[in-house]
């Protein structure tokens, strides 16, 4: 799967110079299967099984975060929108550049398959993260916390970047200082 990726895409790079990023990144050698399997799929979000674009739908085009992710503002976890939510689109949008990663996203919607998206943000399970309680609009009406305060410049991404990796609790409460928000451990830990 993976050689047929790289090689749909270097297909794809060929022919359009506005995707040479794709290749620039990429190791000359081939990492061991196994390496690949855990710093490599967790870091390198280009394992991802389609090569989407934060900087086109969220910087060029402007979608609002939460249109995507929309429950980060009522619920615990911000979500990934299932390809439902793509296919609202990609009915009609056929990609200009890249119309191979599009058409793989018609093909899972047809299977009426999950896109198998790489989980990159994750605390332990002892740990409690509400995005709603972070998200939650202040009284001016403005999220307590931006979504790149811990994601980073997500629109300017075409690829996500992992930032603030790995997750430790000094991060957690270095903030929760700052804001004088709670740092009793029950908050955090199950
Ligand atoms: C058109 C839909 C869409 C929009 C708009 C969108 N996202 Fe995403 N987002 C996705 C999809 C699909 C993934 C999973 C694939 C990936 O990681 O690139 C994702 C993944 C992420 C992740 C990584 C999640 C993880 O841990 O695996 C973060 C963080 C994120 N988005 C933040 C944002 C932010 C911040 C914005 C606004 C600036 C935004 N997204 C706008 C669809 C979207
Ligand atoms: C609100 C509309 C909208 C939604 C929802 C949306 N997209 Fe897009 N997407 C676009 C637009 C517009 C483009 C740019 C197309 C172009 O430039 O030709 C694009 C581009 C893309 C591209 C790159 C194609 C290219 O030619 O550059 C991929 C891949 C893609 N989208 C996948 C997805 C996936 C996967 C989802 C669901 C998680 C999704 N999109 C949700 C509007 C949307
Ligand atoms: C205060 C820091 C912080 C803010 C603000 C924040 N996130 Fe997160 N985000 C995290 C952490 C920590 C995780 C891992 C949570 C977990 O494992 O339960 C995460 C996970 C995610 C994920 C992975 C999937 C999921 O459902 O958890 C997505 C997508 C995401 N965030 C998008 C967003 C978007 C979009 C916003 C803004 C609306 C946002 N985040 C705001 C820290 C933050
Ligand atoms: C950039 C700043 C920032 C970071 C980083 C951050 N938080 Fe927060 N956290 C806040 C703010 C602001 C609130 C909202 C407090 C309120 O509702 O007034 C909050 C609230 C919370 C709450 C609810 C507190 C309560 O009293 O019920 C929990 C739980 C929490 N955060 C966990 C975490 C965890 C776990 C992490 C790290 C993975 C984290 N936070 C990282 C700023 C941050
Ligand atoms: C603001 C949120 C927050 C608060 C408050 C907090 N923690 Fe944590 N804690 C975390 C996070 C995040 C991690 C790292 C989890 C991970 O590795 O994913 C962590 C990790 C830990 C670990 C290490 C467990 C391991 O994964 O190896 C211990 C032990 C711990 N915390 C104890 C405490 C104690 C005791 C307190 C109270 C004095 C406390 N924590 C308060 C967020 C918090």
């Amino acid at each position: 799967m993976k050689g047929q990726r790289t090689a749909a895409l270097a297909g794809v790079v060929a022919t359009l110079g506005a995707l040479a990023f794709v290749q620039e990144g990429d190791t000359p050698q081939e990492s061991p299967d196994a390496a690949a399997e855990t710093a490599a799929v967790e870091q390198d979000p280009r394992a991802q099984p389609i090569a989407f674009p934060h900087d086109i739908h969220a910087g060029e085009f402007g979608i609002d975060c939460q249109y995507c992710h929309f429950s980060a503002e009522r619920s615990v976890d911000a979500g990934i929108p299932p390809v439902a939510t793509c296919q609202g689109c990609h009915l009609v949008v056929q990609g200009r550049n890249n119309p191979e990663e599009v058409a793989k996203v018609r093909d899972y919607a047809q299977r009426q398959e999950a896109i198998p998206w790489v989980r990159i943000y994750k605390v332990s399970d002892h740990v409690r993260f509400p995005h709603m309680r972070h998200v939650a609009p202040d009284e001016s009406g403005q999220p307590l916390v931006q979504c790149q305060e811990c994601h980073g410049p997500v629109q300017e991404m075409a690829v996500i970047e992992a930032v603030n990796q790995p997750l430790s609790m000094g991060w957690c409460v270095q903030c929760h200082v700052e804001r004088d928000v709670s740092r009793d451990c029950a908050v955090c830990h199950y």
